[in-house]
């Protein structure tokens, strides 16, 4: 198995390339942090050995790929490198059997699964196969992919089907979800900082962009980001070039975006939301993915896909459907698409016990709100039913505010600044 080393030291990493080279396996030499970034891959890479001169490498590198491990050398103490998620830490100088005894015992773990390797696209559907020819045709181009559709429709399984059928396939995938991160942080978290940028900034760290570098890179849910991020997102669009947070120097970075969003755009646009310049950068290939229930022929090749998949992950026997589930699945109308599909079908797995689906376990509509229980009494003000209504919700998805956004028909944004003010009314210090 190949093994990844950046050392800005060659002498170091001639050494560990022997070693590496003794225990019958193929060293992949690095000095250079850019290059290391380039070629970094889970595939081929299950362990990187990195040196603490390259914690933002480490972090980055963890972050994008958790299922490399990465095994840390330095002079200082390591703490910082454990911290962003190496998995040992080394002092130099060490032995060289140190550092093979790590080695075997990493390559006798088991490998860890990709979070994402399940790369199956399902479909039966012209229309869908149609989006799929059209992937597969702008795959090998640099054209910039603007996916629009529902929540849950399947728009980050094309993102990353594009990706993987680029030239850019062996370069990183770096997914952010907009909506997610509050817009204090967004900036960072894109462009990255300089060490000193603000408090807390103890060290350089890379931003999504430069991560992205020689790969794809994934702008979830853009249409969620404040008009002020907007302008800054259009420049690096236009110039490749990425500023960190506190850093005079600009840097060029070569990246791939695919852009999604679950709002009607044209309307974000219309009412002043979404800046239309940015829209035409990233809208160079639309591609609108339909809801489920517009293609019902989905439904059933969709759920024993996940029937096997929940089998496979459960280690039980796949199940049954009957005609009168299938129906049923079939009649629905999934206001959450494919992914409440996912949802039931997984319950309705683990709930019945005999080999066939019991169609009194398919139980639709939990994944979305329930209807109020009972009539609010008069008197409470529209502003504390609002509340009330918004903490039910988060309560029943455990507190995630993208899905409880999308639940309220709300932009999650409208969700934080609701949260907000009620944090500033006093009653909820409890940090919600
Ligand atoms: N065509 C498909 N084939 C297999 N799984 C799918 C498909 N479409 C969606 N999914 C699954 O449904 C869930 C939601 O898909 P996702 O891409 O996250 O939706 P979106 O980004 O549009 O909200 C994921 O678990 C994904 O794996
Ligand atoms: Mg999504």
């Amino acid at each position: 198995m190949p093994i990844a080393i950046l050392d800005q030291d060659k002498s170091t990493v001639d050494i560990l390339s022997d070693l590496i080279g003794e225990m019958g396996q193929v060293p992949h030499p690095f000095t250079s942090k850019d290059k290391f970034l380039g070629a970094i891959d889970p595939k081929p890479h299950g362990i990187a050995i990195i040196s603490d001169d390259f914690t933002d490498v480490i972090e980055g590198t963890k972050q994008v790929y958790p299922t490399i491990e990465i095994v840390a050398i330095g002079e200082g103490s390591g703490g910082d490198c454990l911290r962003v998620g190496a998995s040992h830490y080394l002092k130099k100088p060490f032995k060289a059997n140190e550092i093979k005894e790590i080695l075997t015992a990493l390559l006798h773990a088991p490998r860890k699964q990709e979070p994402f390797a399940n790369g199956a696209f399902i479909t039966e559907d012209a229309g869908m196969k149609k989006i799929l020819e059209i992937i597969h045709r702008v795959a090998p181009t640099q054209a910039p992919v603007f996916i629009q559709g529902e929540s849950g429709t399947g728009k980050e399984v094309i993102a990353r089907h594009l990706h993987r059928h680029s030239k850019r396939c062996a370069g990183p995938y770096v997914g952010i979800n907009l909506a997610a991160i509050p817009d204090t942080l967004l900036e960072s978290e894109l462009f990255g900082y300089d060490k000193g940028a603000f408090t807390g900034a103890y060290a350089t760290r890379m931003g999504k962009f430069e991560l992205a570098n020689g790969g794809t890179i994934l702008l979830d849910e853009i249409s969620e980001i404040s008009l002020g991020l907007q302008a800054k997102l259009l420049r690096v669009l236009q110039e490749k070039q990425i500023d960190r947070v506190g850093s005079s120097s600009t840097i060029s970075v070569d990246f791939r975006v695919v852009a999604t969003t679950n709002r009607v755009i044209e309307e974000e646009i219309r009412d002043g939301r979404f800046r239309n310049d940015l829209y035409f950068r990233l809208n160079v290939i639309p591609i609108r993915v339909p809801p489920l229930r517009a293609r019902r022929g989905d439904i059933v090749p969709l759920s024993l896909h996940f029937i096997e998949k929940i089998a496979r992950r459960e280690n039980m026997e796949k199940k049954l459907l009957t005609q009168e589930a299938k129906d049923a699945l079939r009649d629905y109308s999934w206001p959450g698409n494919v992914r409440e599909l996912e949802n039931v079908i997984e319950r309705s797995m683990i709930l019945t016990e005999g080999a066939e689906i019991a169609p009194e376990y398919i139980m639709f509509g939990m994944d979305m709100p329930a209807a109020p229980e009972a009539a609010p009494a008069a008197g409470t003000t529209i502003h504390a039913m609002e509340k009330n209504l918004i903490f039910s919700t988060l309560d029943r998805v455990d507190g995630n505010r993208t899905k409880a956004a999308t639940m309220l028909g709300i932009s999650i944004r409208t969700l934080r600044n609701k949260l907000n003010e009620y944090t500033s009314e006093g009653q909820f210090s409890d940090g919600v």
